[in-house]
């Protein structure tokens, strides 16, 4: 199946591909980006959102993704807002704002996840949707210059290091991204 992916962001568009590398899935990046407004009050609603306003102006599969960073010592901020966080909306500005509002709480209480939904509109219009979570802790100070966005303060317990320090392959096979991935396509079938 012929698929084009729902999103501008292409530290996004190389996880996709190589995730989805072993499935019978042909993907591409959207010719040119569309605008959505991200009013929906999760992330499922919100992937949703996004691969519908492709699929209307594209009319073909689209896959899309809606994903954050949630810190329990802050209410679950950034959440939704991740990608939005600053002003300016970037990288650095977003970890910068987020370490600022957590600059007095000792690090064993900050407890956080990335979450991410994945919605697929398939070439019979129908919808397929699926959630994962990765479980760690921010810290307060930088570590890695893989990945992308929080990763650099997102540490995994389980591997001893901050997204940013794992392999591109490491980080996808425990990444919110990898995981609601993998979910969402070994759940349907997949012709030739
Ligand atoms: P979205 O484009 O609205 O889904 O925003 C996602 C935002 O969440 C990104 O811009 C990043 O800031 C953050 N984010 C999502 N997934 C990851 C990840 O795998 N690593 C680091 N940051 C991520």
């Amino acid at each position: 199946m012929k698929i084009i992916i729902a999103t501008s962001n292409l530290d996004k568009v190389r996880e996709f591909q190589r995730i989805l590398e072993g499935f019978k899935v042909e993907l591409s990046p959207a010719p040119y980006s569309v605008r959505v407004s991200e009013t929906g009050r999760d992330f499922i609603e919100n992937a949703i959102l996004k691969a519908r306003a492709y699929y209307r102006e594209f009319k073909m599969p689209v896959l899309s993704d809606d994903s954050g960073l949630e810190v329990d010592a802050i209410g679950k901020a950034p959440g939704i807002f991740s990608a939005r966080f600053s002003e300016d909306g970037s990288y650095r500005s977003n970890i910068e704002r987020l370490l600022g509002q957590i600059k007095n709480i000792p690090e064993d209480r900050l407890k956080a996840r990335f979450v991410c939904a994945v919605c697929l509109i398939d070439d019979r219009e129908i919808i397929h949707v699926a959630q994962e979570t990765c479980e760690g802790y921010v810290i307060k100070e930088l570590r890695g210059n893989s990945g992308f966005g929080y990763d650099p303060i997102f540490y995994y317990p389980e591997l001893k290091r901050t997204f940013g320090e794992l392999s591109p392959e490491e980080k996808d096979t425990v990444s919110h991204r990898g995981k609601a991935l993998r979910k969402l396509f070994l759940a349907i079938p997949l012709e030739e």
